[in-house]
């Protein structure tokens, strides 16, 4: 069978990334231009920001791709591009750039939505099989996701505040940790010893999370602790800030596992980096001898291989767009 090359396009947030990806399972060439670096700054990204920067680096690093993977537009079956859900300005100038290359060289456009991209980050490592359960767990979304085949979400339960990612992000910012939150805090959390009392999130039996209360515990400790003269012990409170999400991920998607029988099982997203979680993941899967995938570090976070890898099944199954793909900043995953 002749082999099938897609070019995936991804600027949902603050990360400018293009790919190519043979078959969906073999990443050829990857490059990622990181905003991190801009946006600290500002302790978040700045929507206005990024879609700036997106316009300065996507054609450098549309042609970084193929200058690394040694191939020509001619070569690339389909381009597949993240539509939504994210920050408008900043999926336009994907969408934009995907369009323009569609056109002039002929090739069909895949749209994709973001968090089944991030889903088909684990396809990188192994090829999905079905049915399965999905954690996703990032900047924007914390979402346990049960797939009984390829194109079929059925939501189990979603956050009804904040995402888990920004929960790290806000909370370290409110300390004077830094931005993006979550890798700094998970590295303290590596050094210290869990003293500080925090409240379990919503606990109610149902699938959904919500980490404000969480996070407005760690606001309001901080303030007391300014108002006595005195500074919180950093590496202490993240590591009880973190033994108190990894249990609240663990226990909800436990029960899925349980409830649903389920003996494949893969975690997605930005969060899906920490080293904490991977290992709570890898145990919970462990215990009911369930095969469990986690992308590797740099494919958590943002970035076009996923979308490419995605975009291989998607145009195998058809699922091609005309010219008229508009950027969404919210969609039903599909
Ligand atoms: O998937 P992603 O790049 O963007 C979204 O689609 O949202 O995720 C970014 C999020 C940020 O909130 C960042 O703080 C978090 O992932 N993150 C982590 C870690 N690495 C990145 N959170 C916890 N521990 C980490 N090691
Ligand atoms: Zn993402």
């Amino acid at each position: 069978m002749k082999d099938v090359y897609i070019l995936g396009i991804e600027s949902s947030c603050d990360e400018t990334s293009c790919s190519i990806v043979k078959n969906g399972t073999e990443e050829i060439a990857t490059v990622i231009s990181s905003q991190i670096d801009i946006h600290s700054d500002f302790g978040g990204v700045v929507p206005e920001i990024a879609s700036r920067q997106h316009v300065k680096n996507i054609t450098m690093v549309i042609e970084e791709t193929l200058r690394t993977a040694k191939m020509t537009m001619d070569e690339i079956d389909a381009i597949a591009l993240t539509y939504g859900p994210g920050l408008i300005g900043s999926l336009l100038i994907g969408i934009e750039a995907a369009k323009t290359l569609a056109f002039a060289h002929g090739k069909p456009l895949v749209p994709i939505h973001h968090i089944a991209g991030h889903i088909y980050s684990n396809n990188l490592v192994k090829e999905l099989e079905f049915p399965l359960l999905a954690l996703i767990i990032s900047g924007g979304h914390t979402e346990l996701v049960y797939m009984p085949d390829r194109f079929t979400f059925d939501k189990l339960g979603g956050t009804l505040d904040d995402a888990v990612g920004e929960c790290y992000d806000k909370i370290a910012r409110v300390v004077g940790i830094g931005y993006p939150g979550g890798p700094k805090v998970d590295k303290l959390a590596q050094e210290g010893k869990h003293s500080y009392d925090l409240p379990m999130p919503l606990n109610d039996g149902s699938y959904n999370f919500s980490f404000s209360g969480l996070k407005s515990a760690v606001i309001n400790l901080n303030h007391k602790e300014k108002q006595k003269g005195l500074e919180l012990n950093k590496e202490d409170l993240s590591r009880s800030f973190q033994d108190v999400v990894v249990e609240t991920l663990a226990n909800k998607t436990a029960k899925a596992l349980d409830e649903k029988n389920i003996k494949r099982f893969i975690i997605a997203g930005g969060v899906a980096a920490n080293s904490d979680v991977r290992k709570k993941m890898q145990e919970i899967a462990d215990e009911r001898n369930i095969e469990f995938i986690c992308p590797p570090l740099k494919n958590c976070t943002d970035n076009a291989a996923m979308i490419a890898s995605a975009g291989y099944y998607y145009f195998q199954a058809g699922k091609t767009s005309g010219y008229d793909i508009e950027a969404k900043s919210s969609d039903k995953l599909k």
